[in-house]
C-alpha cells in the first residue's frame, strides 16, 4: 500500500506537487507521511505520524525545492510513527518505498556483518541501506540499482535521491504501479496517475523489473540489464473526475447515494437495447465452469453471482478469496473461465491470482473500476464498472456495480443455455430499466436506518443471518459495520448458529437478517425466532408482507431474485453508516485501513 510522489523541475518549486500529490493518495494509507528535498544542497527530511494534514502543518510555508520526494504510509513492518515514516536516509541515499522486502531480514542480518546499524523496524530502511550499500561498492548509482534488482525478494516502487546527485531523482519498479509524469520542464513520479492529474495528464507506465532516471529535462528508462527502453506516452484522458464531497459530510453518505446513477450507468449498455444488448456480454456457455476471484467487498459481489449463477443459470461456479486462491491446488484449465473482481484494479493478491492464471494460458476476465489500472491490462477482456472514483475506504457502489454487472452475465448465460425463457430474461430487463427508482425507493428510509442505528450503535456485537443469497449479503453488511464502526460484527448462515454461535447472543444483542426467497424465508424467520427466544433484538429486511411479533422489519420494493441483491445492500450500507456518524468514528478513513491493499 502506501502512495509515493516525487517531482523535480528546473523552474518552479515542486513543494506544493508533492503535498497535493500526497493528499490524493492518502486512500492508500494514512497513518504516517513524510518529504525529503534539497535545500542549498543538503536533503532535508520531514517526517510525522497521522495524516498528510499533519505533515503540512510541520512544512514551513516559505520552504521551496526543485527537487523532492514524499510518501503516505500504511504501516506493515513496524508501527506507525514517526521513526518508521519514510522517507528513509542511509549515508547517501534517501528513498520512498512502497511494497514489501520479502528476504529484509536476510539482507538486515548481512548489512549488519558489514556494520551498518538500523534506526528503524521497517524492510523499507533495508531497501536504502542495500541500495547504499551497493553505491560505495560500485560508486555508480545505475550499478546499485542493477545489483538491487538482482538481489532483492519482494514488491517495490521506489523513488530515491542522492546525496551527491541532486539533479536527478532515480525510480525503480517491481510489482508495485509506478507512473512518471511529464509537463514542462518538470517530471513527476507517482503510484497513481490521479495523484498529480492537477499537473500532467501525460505519463509513462514503468513495467516490473525496470528503473527510471529523472530530471527536469528528460526520463530515461531503464531495462535491468541497463538497455534504454522506449516507451509509448501515454495520455490519461477521463473526465469528469469529481473528488469533492458535494453537500455531504461523508464521501461515503455521497457514494451510498450516487448509487441511483451509478448502477445504471454501468449496466445500461447490456441493456438499452432488450436482449441485442443484452448480447454485447461476453458468451460464457462455452467453458464447463465459472471461477471468481476477489478480496472483501468484491469477495461478497462474487458470493452473490455464484449464487445467481448456480440456482438462476445452472452454472457450475465457484468463489475464491484471492489470498487463499494463489497458494492452493486450482486445478485450473482453459474450460474454466476465472473473473477478478477489483475495485482499484490495483489488490496485490488478486493480481498474484490472476498472473497464476494466465501463466496457465488459462481464460480471464475481469470487472474492474480503474481504467489504466495494472489488472485491467493483465485481462483477456475487461468490463468496467464506470461508478467514477471511489474515495471512501468502505466500497459501496463499486460493490452495487459489481454485483449488477455480475447478475447481467448470469442473465445473459441463463438467456444463452436456455435456463430462462426469452420472455422472462426481457422482463427482468425492464425491471433493471427501473433501478433508478428502485434504489431510490430504498435510499429515502433514512429515518428508518437512523432510528435502528440509534437503538444499536452503543452495543459491541452484531450478527447478521441469512440463507443463500441473503447469507452473501449478510457477510457484506457485517463487513461494512466492523470495517467503519468498529463494532465487532459477524456474519452466520443462519442455520449454523445453532451449531455453536448461538451461545453469543444474550438480552438485547443485535441480529439483522435479510429474507428474501419465498422457499427459505420460513426457515429463516424460524432461526431468527430461536434468538429472540434468547433475548436478541431482531431485525429483518424483506420484501415480503411479513408481520411478526418482536421482530423489527424494513421493507424493500420487491423484485425480480436479480435485483433483490442491490437493493438489499442499501440498508445495511446505511445502517453501518449511521452507526458510524453516532460513533463519531473517521468513516471515510477508518483506523488501520487503506482504499487500495497493494501488499500481500
Ligand atoms: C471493504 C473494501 C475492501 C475491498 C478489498 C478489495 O469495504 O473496500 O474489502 O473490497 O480490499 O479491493 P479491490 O476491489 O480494490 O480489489
Amino acid at each position: 500500500m502506501c502512495g509515493i510522489v516525487g517531482a523535480i523541475s528546473n523552474n518552479r518549486n515542486i513543494m506544493p506537487i508533492l503535498i497535493t500529490g500526497l493528499e490524493n493518495l492518502e486512500y492508500r494509507g494514512y497513518d504516517s507521511a513524510g518529504i525529503a528535498y534539497s535545500k542549498d544542497n543538503n536533503v532535508n527530511i520531514i517526517k510525522v505520524t497521522g495524516k498528510i494534514s499533519n505533515l503540512k502543518q510541520k512544512i514551513s510555508k516559505d520552504v521551496e525545492s526543485n527537487i523532492g520526494i514524499g510518501h503516505t504510509r500504511w504501516a506493515t513492518h513496524g508501527q506507525a510513527n514517526s521513526i518508521n515514516a519514510h522517507p528513509h536516509k542511509f549515508k547517501h541515499i534517501t528513498i520512498v518505498h512502497n511494497g514489501i522486502i520479502e528476504n529484509f531480514i536476510e539482507i538486515k542480518e548481512k548489512l549488519k556483518e558489514k556494520n551498518y546499524q538500523f534506526k528503524t523496524d521497517t524492510d523499507s530502511e533495508v531497501a536504502a541501506a542495500l541500495l547504499n550499500y551497493y553505491y560505495e561498492k560500485f560508486n555508480n548509482i545505475e550499478k546499485a540499482i542493477k545489483e538491487f534488482i538482482k538481489n532483492v525478494i519482494g514488491s517495490y516502487a521506489i523513488c530515491l535521491m542522492l546525496d551527491d546527485d541532486l539533479e536527478n531523482i532515480y525510480t525503480i519498479k517491481k510489482e508495485s504501479p509506478l507512473v512518471i509524469g511529464t509537463t514542462d520542464n518538470t517530471n513527476i513520479i507517482a503510484s497513481d496517475i490521479r495523484a498529480i492529474l492537477k499537473y500532467t495528464n501525460k505519463y509513462y507506465i514503468l513495467d516490473d523489473f525496470e528503473y527510471a532516471k529523472v530530471n527536469a529535462k528528460e526520463i530515461i528508462i531503464k531495462s535491468k540489464d541497463g538497455k534504454i527502453i522506449n516507451k509509448n506516452l501515454k495520455v490519461f484522458t477521463e473526465k469528469n473526475i469529481d473528488n469533492s464531497k458535494g453537500h455531504y459530510n461523508h464521501y461515503m453518505l455521497k457514494e451510498i447515494m450516487e448509487q441511483k446513477e451509478t448502477i445504471l450507468n454501468t449496466i445500461l449498455p447490456f441493456i438499452e437495447e432488450g436482449i441485442d444488448s443484452l448480447e454485447k456480454l461476453p458468451d460464457l456457455t462455452k467453458y464447463q465452469e465459472i471461477a471468481i476471484v476477489g478480496c472483501g467487498t468484491a469477495y461478497h459481489a462474487g458470493l452473490v453471482a455464484k449464487y445467481l449463477f448456480k440456482e438462476i443459470a445452472n452454472t457450475k461456479c465457484n468463489v475464491y478469496i484471492a489470498s487463499e486462491y494463489r497458494y492452493q491446488n486450482n486445478f485450473l484449465n482453459k474450460d474454466t473461465l476465472t473473473i477478478f473482481i477489483s475495485q482499484s484494479g490495483e489488490t496485490a493478491d488478486t493480481i498474484a491470482a490472476l498472473k497464476l492464471v494466465k501463466n496457465k494460458d488459462c481464460p480471464t476476465l475481469g470487472i474492474i473500476n480503474v481504467k489504466n489500472s495494472t489488472m485491467s491490462f493483465l485481462v483477456d477482456k475487461c468490463l468496467y464498472t464506470n461508478v467514477g472514483n471511489e474515495i471512501a475506504v468502505a466500497s459501496t457502489k463499486a460493490y452495487t456495480a459489481q454485483v449488477a454487472l455480475l447478475s447481467l452475465l448470469v442473465l445473459a448465460q441463463a438467456y444463452r443455455n436456455k435456463s430462462l425463457s426469452k420472455k422472462e430474461v426481457l422482463q427482468i430487463i425492464e425491471e433493471f430499466k427501473n433501478i433508478k427508482t428502485l434504489v431510490n425507493d430504498v435510499l429515502n428510509k433514512k429515518d428508518l436506518y437512523q432510528k435502528l442505528a440509534k437503538d444499536i450503535y452503543k452495543e459491541e456485537d452484531i450478527f447478521y443471518i441469512g440463507r443463500g443469497l441473503d447469507y452473501a449479503l449478510a457477510m457484506e453488511g457485517a463487513l461494512k459495520l466492523k470495517e467503519i464502526s468498529y463494532i465487532h460484527s459477524e456474519s452466520y448462515a443462519a442455520g449454523e448458529l445453532k451449531h455453536g454461535t448461538i451461545s453469543l447472543i444474550k438480552k438485547n444483542t443485535p441480529v439483522i437478517s435479510s429474507a428474501t426467497n419465498a422457499n427459505l424465508n420460513a426457515k429463516t424467520i424460524s432461526n431468527l425466532k430461536e434468538v429472540l427466544a434468547r433475548g436478541a433484538n431482531v431485525y429483518l429486511i424483506t420484501d415480503e408482507n411479513y408481520k411478526e411479533d418482536n421482530i423489527n422489519i424494513i421493507n424493500i420494493p420487491k423484485v425480480n431474485i436479480f435485483i433483490k441483491s442491490l437493493l438489499i445492500v442499501i440498508p445495511y450500507q446505511l445502517i453501518a453508516y449511521y452507526i458510524a456518524v453516532l460513533r463519531k468514528t473517521d468513516i471515510d478513513k477508518p483506523k488501520n485501513l487503506a482504499k487500495s491493499v497493494t501488499v500481500e
